[in-house]
């Protein structure tokens, strides 16, 4: 018998089809971790992923091909199907209860004594937006799997906590894998949320036969939560918990990138392009930052700690320049265009300080360029990744990597990859701006051999632990738990 292809199920795709306004589309590539790392698997098999229409021509491009979308240039076989819905019910399930609602609590943003305050709007956001969407979500894996009997269904994130348990409850046999890609916080925080909405969360998440995080930490958060929360069982030798009497398993498994395809980026025509005007106005030192503009990144934060660096070491004046691509993000959440507000605040006050009219400290761009952030990777004397907490941060992961100046890494120490590469970097605690100033000067001072010793160990753990091993582990484990394989026959691990 034919082995089915995966199905793969996140909110955002991997394309999108933009309406070129002359009657057709234009299919565009969607950036982020999570849909660069799920392209390793369909690089190996079929695969048919589900996500929402997001952009106009999503829909349309569906209808004309009437099911199945081939997505071409996109794995060896790659078909997407688009949920659609209501523009209303998409505002509310991803702009009020996904972000921020359920995104804040997750990375412990909300500033509790003020927000959120949680009303009829936020209930109804919660029935006619979240659960709404996510049974638009189950039905297209229902219809997926009623196409392909026995495909394994692998969900991704936040958005989708409450579809396993709906399509559990119209397959009961089918296999489901879920990967939730941002922190889980302790029990406690989770009582933000009242009683119907967070059982719904943790009950929607245990109808998978694995659930899945990138950190041990975070699994352990997730076990103590069923147990202190829903009172259930829980092994926390066996990582598992009972429900309704099935045993789920709960396991850990750091993301990261294609190691090889980011040293050819590195090397690429497009970096040497970016490369030659950057390297012309660069100054003796530079930091660099490279984040979506969202406020889980602590963006203001490192700038504050380098307005503090420039006070106390003079001696950097206009030798020194920190470099920050920052690309907007979520601009329809009123929360995200305040964040981006600030951040221009902040930049302007710190250049007007200390700049003059030959030096500006802080060169700030909201933009996305891949192309010109690995020009940067590659040139950084200091890196700066000062997370209030990440689900792992691959920023952190890409750029040590194509470092050529033994560059120092300032490592959040509530970020995901904090586990693997936290030794060999300087960690500081996201909220002491006083560490990460200090982190700063001790970065740009630090003598050559110790900065070599340092990049070169966190090169090796990235090249070591790459994507194709938390795409191996993730499958070796899904064979076990269901005793068939995955894979087509033939087919070699990702
Ligand atoms: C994080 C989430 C992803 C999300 C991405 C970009 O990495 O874990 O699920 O896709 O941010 O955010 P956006 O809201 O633009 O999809």
């Amino acid at each position: 018998m034919e082995t089915p292809p995966l199905i793969l199920v996140s909110n955002r795709g991997p394309v999108v089809f933009v309406d070129d306004g002359a009657g057709g589309t234009t299919m565009v590539r969607s950036g982020g971790g999570l849909v660069t790392a799920l392209s390793g698997l369909v690089n190996v098999t079929p695969a048919v992923w589900i996500s929402a229409a997001i952009e106009s021509g999503d829909a349309r491009v569906q209808h004309e091909s009437g099911g199945e979308v081939r997505i071409p240039g996109l794995g060896v076989d790659t078909r997407g199907r688009f949920v659609e819905m209501d523009p209303d019910v998409y505002e509310q399930y991803y702009n009020v209860v996904a972000n921020p609602m359920l995104w804040f609590i997750q990375h412990y943003l909300w500033d509790l004594s003020n927000v959120p305050d949680i009303r009829v709007e936020e209930f109804a956001a919660w029935e006619d937006g979240y659960l709404a969407a996510n049974r638009l979500f189950a039905d297209a894996v229902v219809g997926a799997l009623a196409d392909h009997p026995g495909a394994v269904v692998m969900l991704h994130d936040y958005h989708l906590y409450t579809a396993p348990g709906i399509v559990r409850e119209r397959v009961p046999n089918a296999f489901l894998h879920f990967f939730v890609h941002i922190p889980w916080p302790q029990p406690d925080y989770w009582r933000v949320l009242p009683t119907v909405i967070r059982d719904k969360v943790i009950e929607g998440l245990l109808a998978n036969d694995i659930v899945a995080f990138h950190t041990e930490r975070y699994a352990r958060n997730f076990l103590l939560s069923c147990e202190d929360l829903l009172g259930l069982e829980v092994d926390y030798a066996k990582m598992s918990v009972a429900y309704r009497g099935r045993w789920v398993r709960v396991r850990h498994y750091p993301i990261s990138i294609d190691a090889d395809r980011f040293i050819d980026l590195a090397a690429s025509k497009a970096v040497a392009t970016e490369e030659a005007q950057f390297l012309r106005r660069r100054r003796r030192s530079l930091v660099v930052r490279v984040d979506r503009t969202d406020l889980s990144k602590n963006i203001l934060r490192g700038f504050t700690a380098f307005d503090l660096f420039l006070d106390r070491h003079p001696e950097f004046h206009e030798e020194i320049t920190f470099f920050a691509m920052l690309q907007p993000s979520r601009q329809d959440v009123p929360e995200y265009v305040e964040y981006v507000n600030r951040i221009t605040d902040i930049v302007s006050s710190i250049n007007t300080k200390h700049g003059n009219t030959d030096w500006m400290p802080i060169d700030l761009r909201f933009e996305s360029n891949l192309p010109l952030a690995v020009t940067a990777y590659k040139h950084f004397d200091v890196m700066m990744v000062n997370s209030i907490f990440d689900g792992m941060n691959l920023v952190a992961k890409e750029a040590p990597l194509v470092n050529e100046r033994d560059g120092v890494l300032i490592l959040s120490e509530n970020v995901g990859a904090y586990e693997e590469i936290g030794a060999f970097a300087i960690g500081v605690n996201p909220f002491d701006i006083e560490a990460q100033a200090e982190a700063l000067h001790t970065a740009l001072t630090m003598p050559r051999t110790e900065r070599r010793g340092r990049a070169e160990a966190i090169r090796q753990v990235v090249m070591e632990n790459d994507i194709a091993k938390w795409l191996t582990t993730q499958l070796t484990d899904i064979e076990e738990a269901r005793g068939e394989s995955v894979l087509p026959p033939g087919a070699d691990a990702p």
